[in-house]
């Protein structure tokens, strides 16, 4: 047999003896491996042919599976590439950039359950859940509790919280990784640690530091947030000749200071700006309010609808509240595309000449989109320490730039991927800079990737993508790692660095 082939022998073997039913367990041989692969796997760029692939799929159906995975892979040489939902910018859940790099995908998709406790508005959802999963349980348990993460229904809870995590109810509450109140985790030892067990500092780091890097979070304990039964939502569209434009840029300035039951982001593509509204209240404060801060986008009672917390995640979702809400629970969403994203933070209003340069961006036929999140309110009261996620105060919106597409072929990558790229070199001057900052969960392997000092991630070479994600924060996540995983077995392309002893 290949060296391969011995090292992929021994690592089933290991899984087998601990316990894991060989049907769990896949092989590019099984007739199900290509299927598997593929059924969270989001991003078609990291599944076409030539792409490193695992050389198991482990699918884990009880925590025992994982713990397995994590000491059979150490002790035969196969790392491990973690995956909850899949939605990893840059396929790290399922491929890998180095050729020679032998892995196995542990799938967490079977580990899903939410447990709602809404008497005391704590929530326990297993990383393998999606956020539309939890928001069903939340909303089936109680019409007054949320929880607080992003738009997207299929994300993984996994991935998703261990990049922080926001949405439609940041700007009062917060990320998703700021209302964790426990976790269980597999360490690198294939212990089972919760946050005693684990202590502050690891419970800290695994709250926004990114995933991967400090083991398998099996589970999470989630704070549950009050919602009023009514809350309302608009969307509306301003097209570049109506004066989108001037909207925009008066926008920046205005949405972070709006009172924090409401959240205004913007979505620009093709030759308008849709601007989106959820506001915890009813429709007739939200008129005063946009009355009162902005009156030039118009809003009136007609775009309003007041609906349930639980229906505006299928209104953000698919911009009707009328879908049943069991569409929360469709895993499998939009697959079978290719996708790049790239994000900045915006601390200063982007003038308006800017703007007028970004659309002429946006008209080019291979365009994709831009997605503007404001910040303020909760998130500007939050320290920049107090998870490893750093841009609180001071950052006004975060500015994602997003592209999908269906074509296959290198001609097509390219061409959006320069679109993604040309557009946000053209931002540069007016974005935060020294670094040039980004947010972990749109992850971009344009911003550096590791390389190894040794047998251990290089920490000299990880800040230069690492601080642009977590600043300041970057050397105790590195400090951390250090401590839970010295030899580094937990590692990706962009995966935190053990910081070097101090000589
Ligand atoms: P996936 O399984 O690919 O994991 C992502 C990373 O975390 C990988 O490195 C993986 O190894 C690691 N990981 C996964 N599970 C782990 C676990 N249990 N323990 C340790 N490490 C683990 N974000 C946002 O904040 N707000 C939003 O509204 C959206 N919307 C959105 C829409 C769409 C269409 C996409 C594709 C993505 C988003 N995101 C987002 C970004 C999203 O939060 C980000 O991609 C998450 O990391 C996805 O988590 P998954 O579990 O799905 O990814």
């Amino acid at each position: 047999a290949s060296a391969s082939g011995a090292t992929t022998d021994a690592f089933i073997g290991c899984l087998a003896a601990a316990g894991v039913p060989p049907h769990l367990v896949q092989t590019p041989a099984s007739p199900s491996y290509a299927a598997l692969l593929l059924s969270s796997g989001r991003n078609l760029r990291y599944v076409a042919p030539g792409t490193a692939r695992p050389l198991a799929i482990v699918a884990a159906a009880e925590p025992a599976h994982a713990q397995a995975a994590v000491v059979c892979g150490r002790r035969h040489g196969v790392r491990l590439r973690v995956r909850s939902g899949g939605h990893d910018y840059e396929g790290l859940s399922y491929s890998s950039l180095d050729p020679r790099e032998r892995f196995a995908v542990l799938d967490l998709a079977a580990l899903r359950g939410v447990r709602v406790d809404a008497a005391h508005a704590e929530a326990w959802a297993e990383s393998g859940a999606t956020l539309g999963e939890v928001y069903y349980a939340v909303g089936a348990a109680s019409p007054a509790l949320a929880f607080p993460a992003g738009v997207c229904p299929t994300v993984g809870v996994g991935g998703h919280i261990s990049g922080g995590g926001f949405g439609t109810l940041m700007r009062r509450y917060g990320l998703a990784a700021d209302n964790v109140l426990d976790a269980v985790l597999v360490d690198a030892d294939g212990r089972l640690l919760n946050r005693t067990t684990m202590g502050e500092d690891l419970f800290w780091a695994i709250r926004g530091g990114g995933g991967e890097s400090f083991g398998v979070v099996l589970s999470w304990k989630l704070r549950l947030v009050p919602v009023p039964e009514t809350v309302t939502v608009f969307t509306v569209h301003r097209s570049r000749s109506q004066s989108a434009s001037d909207l925009i840029t008066k926008w920046q300035e205005i949405a972070p200071a709006l009172p924090r039951d409401l959240i205004l982001r913007v979505v620009v593509q093709n030759d308008h700006a849709q601007f989106e509204a959820l506001f915890l209240g009813r429709r007739g404060r939200l008129l005063d309010h946009m009355g009162a801060h902005f009156p030039e986008l118009g809003v009136t009672a007609a775009d309003c609808e007041e609906i349930s917390w639980i229906r505006s995640t299928v209104y953000f979702a698919f911009y009707s509240s009328a879908n049943p809400l069991e569409l929360l629970l469709n895993r499998t969403g939009e697959t079978g595309r290719f996708f790049k994203g790239k994000s900045d933070y915006v601390q200063e209003p982007i003038p308006r000449d800017a703007w007028e340069r970004a659309w002429s961006w946006l008209e080019k036929p291979e365009a994709g989109l831009l997605i503007l999140d404001p910040y303020g309110g909760r998130m500007h009261s939050i320290s920049p320490s107090a998870t490893p996620f750093p841009h609180r105060k001071g950052n006004l919106y975060n500015l994602q730039y997003y592209s999908y597409w269906f074509e296959n072929g290198t001609a097509a990558v390219e061409k959006r991927m320069s679109w993604v790229r040309g557009l946000y070199k053209e931002m540069e001057p007016y974005v935060c800079r020294n670094p040039r900052t980004g947010y972990v969960n749109y992850r971009d392997l344009d911003l550096g990737t590791n390389e190894l000092e040794g047998n251990v991630t290089s920490y000299a070479k990880g800040r230069i993508w690492g601080e642009k994600y977590f600043k300041g924060n970057f050397e105790r996540l590195a400090a951390v790692k250090a401590t839970v995983d010295p030899d580094d077995f937990f590692r990706n392309e962009q995966s935190i660095p053990p910081l070097p002893a101090a000589k």
